[in-house]
């Protein structure tokens, strides 16, 4: 099955070209000049399929590197299983997730690790790999770690929140850094300061502050700037490369920009939510449909910040110098009713996770639209800079050769208006609803196989399959 994409603008993280391109059954044959001949005939005469994706960009497949499918949190799962969470993500552009496989601390890591195979053999629209979660670290975790990365589960997020869940103390950090710097994996750290926010939330609590907002409210920026600049000192002491997922304080941000000048192997994500809402977007949440407990639409962790306290600008500022070097969604959705409603009485109770697997592509080129971000990054944010991160790059991440035929044709003319009776993701309600974007995703390419057809998903339940990755290829 031979598939020509022509006429188009294609897009890479360092310029961009009018191209034709050709994928020979899963894979990328060529980049060639628009109307190129094969053996002196015309190409799209000896070819299956042509896309005349004229007007249009032509994109590296999506990688969001940071999703929940089916996550087990505060007494429920995350909404989205492997099948519904990769066909939104198909749809909105993300050919590849990167899914955390989730240990608590009475659970075996391996054992885990199974279970999540099981859990997405067959159900996934798109490729996907896995990052282990480890709580409460133990030898046998730090054992574990050697096996999952020769089975490509080359990175691991440890926690310095959620104690008594998945918190690990200082000690238990550094251990598992020791172990990272010996067999290369990449860390990742969620980092807020656990222990402080507990006696705040209990606080808050007893004094009667129940409402989703003092979810908001009890985790303070200072609690992550603190929590980032301890991880970065322990991680250079362990002599361990550092990644921080869902960075969303400005002094965070600081933080990573301040190691990162003094050479220091740290990197930051941050996510669509924290790019676009705010803590005050949470406080004004209300509807007749769910009253003041509206706000546990957006709780998350690290929650939405001020908008008084310039988070936002400096987070999009850092996006375009490269102090944070990606955007992932953290997809982790839980519905209103019978999810979200477990915090009725206390927002410490509703689980913690916000829906955007299928609107990342969208919420980063809008920024393009308005001139926030060049062509160029969004692609490298969005897709090529997730692959080098976590040892996907060259199959995953660029058009070219030999590359993988996961492609995206975007129309720039095209509009798209976000909204829970439009979405495909398995959530009673969007966290973006009524966001207008200034694009579209058109026609969607998985390893050759057309996926989305003018908007449309042509796919099957399993085309996805399981990446064994590499170790991250930002690391010397
Ligand atoms: O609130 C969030 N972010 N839920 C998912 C778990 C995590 O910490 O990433
Ligand atoms: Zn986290
Ligand atoms: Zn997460």
């Amino acid at each position: 099955m031979k598939t020509l994409i022509t006429g188009g603008t294609v897009v890479s993280s360092t310029g961009r070209a009018t191209a034709d391109v050709l994928i020979d059954g899963e894979t990328i044959a060529a980049v060639l000049e628009p109307g190129s001949q094969l053996l002196g005939s015309d190409l799209k005469a000896s070819v299956d399929t042509v896309i005349d994706a004229s007007g249009k960009y032509v994109i590296p497949g999506g990688v969001d590197p940071h999703t929940h499918m089916e996550m087990p949190f505060g007494g429920t799962n995350a909404s989205d299983t492997f099948e519904t969470g990769t066909r939104a993500a198909a749809i909105g552009g993300t050919t590849t997730i990167i899914d955390f496989v989730t240990q608590y601390p009475d659970q075996n890591v391996l054992d885990q690790y199974h279970l999540w195979h099981e859990k997405a053999a067959g159900n996934c629209a798109i490729d996907y790999g896995f990052h282990q979660i480890l709580s409460d670290i133990q030898d046998a975790s730090l054992t574990a770690m050697d096996e999952l990365v020769n089975e490509g589960v080359t990175s691991f997020k440890l926690f310095m929140a959620y104690k008594g869940v998945f918190l690990s103390d200082d000690g238990q950090i550094f251990r598992a850094f020791q172990k990272g710097a010996e067999n290369g994996a990449l860390m990742m750290m969620h980092a807020e300061n656990g222990s402080v926010i507990d006696v705040l939330v209990q606080q808050a609590i007893t004094a009667g502050n129940t409402d989703p907002v003092y979810h908001g409210l009890t985790r303070p920026w200072q609690m992550e700037e603190e929590a980032t600049h301890r991880a970065i000192m322990i991680a250079d002491v362990a002599g361990t490369p550092l990644y921080f997922v869902h960075v969303s304080a400005k002094q965070a941000v600081e933080q990573i920009a301040a190691a990162r000048h003094r050479g220091s192997n740290v990197f930051g994500e941050t996510c669509p939510q924290y790019l676009y809402l705010s803590l005050e977007d949470q406080l004004g949440a209300h509807s007749d449909q769910w009253g003041d407990f509206e706000g546990a639409k957006w709780v998350a962790s690290p929650p939405l910040r001020s908008k008084h306290e310039g988070h936002i600008e400096e987070l999009w500022r850092a996006l375009r110098t490269n102090e944070l070097q990606l955007v992932s969604t953290d997809h982790c959705p839980f519905c209103m009713k019978d999810q979200k409603e477990l915090g009725r009485t206390s927002f410490a109770k509703i689980p913690n996770g916000i829906g955007t697997v299928e609107h990342r592509v969208d919420l980063l080129y809008q920024a393009v639209a308005t001139g926030k971000l060049s062509l160029e990054r969004f692609v490298e944010i969005t897709s090529t800079t997730p692959a080098r991160m976590f040892g996907l790059y060259g199959r995953k991440g660029v058009i070219q050769p030999g590359a993988d035929g996961d492609v995206v044709v975007y129309d720039p003319n095209g509009h798209t208006t976000i909204s829970a009776a439009t979405h495909h993701m398995n959530l009673d309600y969007s966290a973006w609803e009524g966001f207008e974007i200034d694009g579209r995703v058109h026609t969607v390419l998985s390893r050759g196989k057309v996926i989305v057809d003018d908007g449309r998903y042509v796919g099957a339940k399993g085309d996805g399959v399981f990446l064994k990755r590499g170790l991250s290829q930002y690391l010397v």
